[in-house]
């Protein structure tokens, strides 16, 4: 393709550092449609013939049923996307192939095609999280009241309701959302027509590529345009924060699938034995989306350091850019898809969870709050006595529930008859109705406004 000025071809290893064929024909799709665009345009100014249009568009159209049929060969020979279908169309039409490539060179194609694939990335991605949202928030509607322990510091804090900690995450995932969202806009304008780095002497119409593509607006600078990445960084970066909040709650699960906690179980589908020991029940897909993200995240590092170095416009270090997407992007996808699977399926042991809650003198907070309330202690003073009532119930080994009013009474005398009801998990939750509490009606309450959320989306 750029023979011209070289007597020799290329050493066998410089074929093979320099190809990005082998990665970068996954965006054969966006490099028709990016040719197709471009062609239009320049028939529509003048730029080529009629004639020379239609036998262009007609062999591209050819080339994506051979790629859509077929596959894209690796052959390094043919270096990348751009130059195999070139070459391609060059065979099946003849000289006017040649045409094609006017006002334009690989950087801005390959920032227009690059483009476009995030930008159905971002949409795919978006569609996966929805479904997430969707299998959490069938899931927070169906546990709205079951109590479970809260942890901070992974000691039992105070009990909350599974409803109210499964919303935790539709909220984590809505804002991963968002992060897509925002990238989506900022990335949508056109780089075709930057050609190498300069812009082009011939009369584009840049409007026109940028409309036919689906972009609200060619980019405002050249030099930008063929050198920008950052619109795969803000992919990567969007990926590594959605993946960090599947990580965590893939390590939730783990947690709660083994034995000493025991809040879930996965059902076969989700489960894998071990070849030794056979009573094992492994959650291999939770303990991946967890290892997941720490790739995802490798790959926006690598991307950032590859770029970081580089000086305007176009090195060709910036081939590098694609792995680290399509590797992000393919994790990402199986990690959703396996954290909605395992959502939708899990068996939560309720029995459990309440026993856990009940166990860890949870409710003295309760305790404290009602000496407050009814008797109008001063908090500091309440979380003192409460303090010893948790130590006579450690001493006799029960739950605070299960010291009689005698008893607690010689604690202090101003704790009353109802301290009784307050110190069940569930009286609780029930109390926690403050905005954004676990109380089962709040919980209820934000079911229904995700559930109106994601059917005005649809
Ligand atoms: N395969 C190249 C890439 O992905 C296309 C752009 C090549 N441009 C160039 N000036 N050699 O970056």
């Amino acid at each position: 393709m750029w023979g011209g000025r070289f007597a020799e071809g290329p050493a066998a290893v410089m074929r093979e550092i320099n190809a990005s064929i082998p990665f970068d024909k996954r965006l054969w799709k966006q490099d028709v449609a990016g040719s197709k665009a471009h062609v239009a345009m320049l028939g529509a100014q003048g730029i080529i013939s009629a004639e020379d249009v239609a036998a262009i568009d007609a062999g591209l159209d050819k080339v994506a049923a051979e790629y859509a049929e077929h596959g894209v060969t690796d052959d390094l020979a043919l270096e990348d996307i751009h130059m195999a279908t070139e070459s391609r169309l060059a065979e099946l039409i003849g000289p006017a192939a040649g045409r094609l490539h006017t006002a334009r060179s690989r950087n801005d194609q390959v920032a227009t095609d690059f483009r476009l694939w995030v930008r159905d990335a971002i949409d795919s991605v978006d569609a996966g999280l929805t479904a997430l949202q969707r299998a959490l928030v069938a899931r927070a509607e169906e546990h709205a009241e079951s109590v479970m322990p809260g942890f901070t510091h992974l000691q039992a804090a105070q009990p909350v309701t599974l409803g109210h900690h499964l919303m935790a995450y539709y909220e984590m995932v809505r804002r991963d959302r968002s992060r897509f969202a925002d990238a989506r806009v900022r990335m949508n304008e056109s780089p075709l027509g930057a050609a190498a780095l300069a812009g082009t002497g011939f009369p584009i119409d840049r409007q026109a590529t940028a409309k036919a593509l689906g972009f609200d607006r060619p980019t405002a600078n050249s030099l930008d345009s063929v050198s920008d990445r950052d619109f795969a960084l803000d992919y990567l970066m969007a990926a590594s924060q959605a993946s960090l909040h599947l990580s965590r709650l893939a390590e939730e699960i783990v947690l709660w699938a083994s034995q000493p906690f025991g809040f879930v179980s996965l059902p076969d589908q989700w489960s894998t034995g071990s070849s030794i020991m056979p009573q094992k029940r492994n959650p291999d897909a939770a303990e991946l989306v967890r290892g997941h993200s720490g790739r995802i995240m490798g790959c926006l590092t690598s991307l950032m350091v590859t770029m970081k170095g580089l000086p305007l416009a176009y090195s060709k270090d910036m081939q590098d850019d694609k792995p680290p997407v399509f590797e992000a992007h393919d994790l990402l996808a199986l990690s959703i898809a396996a954290m909605t699977g395992m959502i939708e399926t899990l068996t939560f042991r309720t029995d459990r969870m309440r026993a856990a809650a009940e166990a860890g003198f949870s409710t003295a907070t309760d305790l404290a709050d009602r000496l407050v309330r009814v008797a109008g202690v001063p908090f500091r003073e309440a979380h003192h006595i409460t303090g010893t009532v948790v130590k006579l119930a450690e001493g006799k080994g029960c739950a605070l529930s299960d010291l009689t009013l005698g008893e607690l009474q010689a604690v202090d005398a101003r704790i009353d008859e109802g301290v009784k009801a307050a110190l069940s998990v569930d009286a609780s939750v029930a109390a926690r109705a403050s905005e954004g509490g676990t109380a089962p009606a709040r919980v209820r309450e934000a079911v229904a406004k995700a559930r109106a959320i994601l059917e005005a989306e649809a």
